[in-house]
């Protein structure tokens, strides 16, 4: 029982088959408050061009379309189950106003300074070697482009990273100083009950 539960738990990580198109479903609803929240920290402008990095199912890639008329919206996940859970759930704007592609955070297959804004949601705890990540994300930001992280496992000793396999859990404050370390600047932490965090760094 216990490994079935360590196997479905870490469909987190990278959802595989099965399981992992029920983790999936569950995240797109379960991880709603956390990202809205987190969303709502940041302003829009009409047209932006926006990415969420990790974007599993594809519900930010829709919370994202909603808060900017006009905008164009990627998204990019290491798993090829969750591109093709991204797509289905963006069919109607897919290839129009939203773009999926399968890759990872450490070689984004994006131009230098594309992107207004880009969005990290429950997903840096899976990145390898982050500090580089962070640098790849500062390349394709335009200058004055925020890029927010949002999280809520912030303990490395938490449920989450016991039960997760890969999972390093990260304070807003380690992440604060990573950002400021890859080059960004007028960084923000923002906390809510009951552990959600979103840090938010500015491309200088
Ligand atoms: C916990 S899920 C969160 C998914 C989505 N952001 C949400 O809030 O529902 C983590 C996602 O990060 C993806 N991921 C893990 N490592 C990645 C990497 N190196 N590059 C891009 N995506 C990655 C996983 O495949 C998974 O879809």
């Amino acid at each position: 029982m216990a490994n079935i539960l360590k196997t479905f738990f870490t469909n987190c990580a990278h959802p595989r088959g099965r399981m992992g198109r029920v983790m999936l479903r569950f995240m797109n609803f379960g991880h709603a408050p956390l990202t809205n929240w987190g969303l709502s920290l940041l302003s829009f402008q009409d047209q932006m061009t926006m990415l969420d990095i990790g974007c599993g199912g594809g519900a930010t890639l829709q919370r994202l379309l909603k808060r900017s008329k006009d905008a164009k919206v990627y998204g990019i996940d290491i798993s090829e189950e969750s591109v093709a859970k991204a797509k289905k759930i963006n069919a109607e704007a897919l290839d129009k106003q939203v773009f999926v592609t399968q890759g990872s955070a450490e070689k984004l297959p994006y131009d230098d300074g594309m992107f207004d804004v880009i969005t990290a949601v429950e997903t840096v705890y899976f990145w390898p070697n982050l500090p580089h990540c962070l640098k790849e994300v500062r390349r394709v930001l335009k200058p004055g482009g925020r890029f927010a992280i949002m999280i809520e496992v912030l303990d490395s000793d938490s449920v989450w990273t016991n039960v997760v396999e890969g999972m390093t859990a990260y304070s807003p404050d380690e992440l604060q100083k990573m950002l400021n370390e890859a080059g960004f600047i007028q960084i923000e932490l923002h906390s809510k009950k009951p552990s959600y965090a979103t840090i938010i760094g500015v491309n200088a």
